[in-house]
Formats: C-alpha cells, structure tokens, sequence
C-alpha cells in the first residue's frame, strides 16, 4: 500500500504544525447539507485519515462524538497530544477496516487522504459502519480519481471531476 508517506513522526509533527482544517466555505457547505438532508441523528461523526487532527476538530461542535482514525501512529500521537475537547478522541486504524459496529456511525469524513486508501475496500466498510440515513464525504487534492462503488462509480467520479 502507498500509504508510508505521512506514517514518520518528523512527518506528523510538521503537520501538527503547519497543517491547516478544511476551508470555512467547505465547512459551511457539508454542514447546510447535513442539515437539509436531516440525518436522523448527530451521534457519531468518524474523520478517516485524520492525520494530526486538523480536520476532525470542526466537526466536534454538531456531533455528540468524533472519532479520528489513521494508519499512522505517529500522527495519531501528535492529534492526541494537541489537545482536544472531550467528546473527539483518536484511534490507529487502517480505512479499509473500521474499528466500528455495523450501522453506527451518523458521518465519515475523509480530507485530502483517500486517494491513499484502498477504495473499493474503504467503500465497502463505509457502507457496513454508516447507517442507512448517514453521509460521506469525501475530498482530495487528487485531479484523476476514481471513486469506485458498485455501479455509481461512473457518476462518482464525474461529481469528483466536476468539483476539481
Ligand atoms: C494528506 S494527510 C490528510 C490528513 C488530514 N485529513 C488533513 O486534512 O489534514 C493523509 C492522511 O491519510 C493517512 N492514511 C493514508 N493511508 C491510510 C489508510 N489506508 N488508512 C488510514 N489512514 C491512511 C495518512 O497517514 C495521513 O495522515
């Protein structure tokens, strides 16, 4: 797997440091969507590939608790050293495999970090952890990917293209 790069500590730590949370206008955006869209519940929000934490911070104001996961120790360490409000905590997992129970989690977000992941596989375990009125999403710095999910990958990956 293609996925050693940010695993380092020197790494993490110049994340921690320099690494900014996604965009306000995006917050906005995925924010008016839950809302409109009336996820059933707030409970559990999960950022896959948190990296240090930056991006999983946000979401610690709309949800009851958020769980950032990564592969990396190393950034797990950083994300949990920073400090973080009580209801965010942070796990070492790999995307293609959640440490979650079937049908739990309200929201998965992943930020710049999943074109790294296996796609089909993570796919396959978002639909096994989310609940049936749950959301993804999903944003990389990635211009040619695929998001590949059963037949919807064709319309996926022009959404994907779309918002490039
Ligand atoms: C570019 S960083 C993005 C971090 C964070 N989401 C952000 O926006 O600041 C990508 C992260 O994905 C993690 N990652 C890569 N492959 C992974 C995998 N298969 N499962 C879980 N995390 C993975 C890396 O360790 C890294 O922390």
């Amino acid at each position: 797997m293609a996925t050693r790069l940010f695993e380092g500590k020197e790494h993490a730590s110049g994340y921690l440091k320099y690494r900014f949370s996604p965009p306000e206008k995006l917050q906005e955006v995925i924010f008016a969507y839950l809302d409109n869209k009336k996820v059933s519940s707030f409970q559990l929000a999960v950022d896959v590939g948190c990296g240090s934490g930056q991006s999983t911070l946000w979401m610690a104001k709309r949800f009851g608790k958020v769980v950032g996961t990564d592969i990396s120790e190393a950034q797990i360490e950083e994300a949990k050293q920073a400090g973080h409000p009580a209801n965010v905590s942070y796990l070492v997992s790999p995307a293609e495999n959640l440490p979650f129970e079937d049908n739990s989690v309200d929201f998965i977000m992943a930020f710049a970090a999943v074109h790294w992941f296996d796609i089909p596989r993570f796919m396959k375990e978002v639909e096994r952890v989310l609940k049936p009125s749950g959301c993804v999403a999903l944003s990389t710095n990635c211009l040619d990917m695929q998001v590949q999910y059963k037949d919807c990958t064709k319309k996926l990956t022009e959404i994907f293209n779309e918002v490039c």
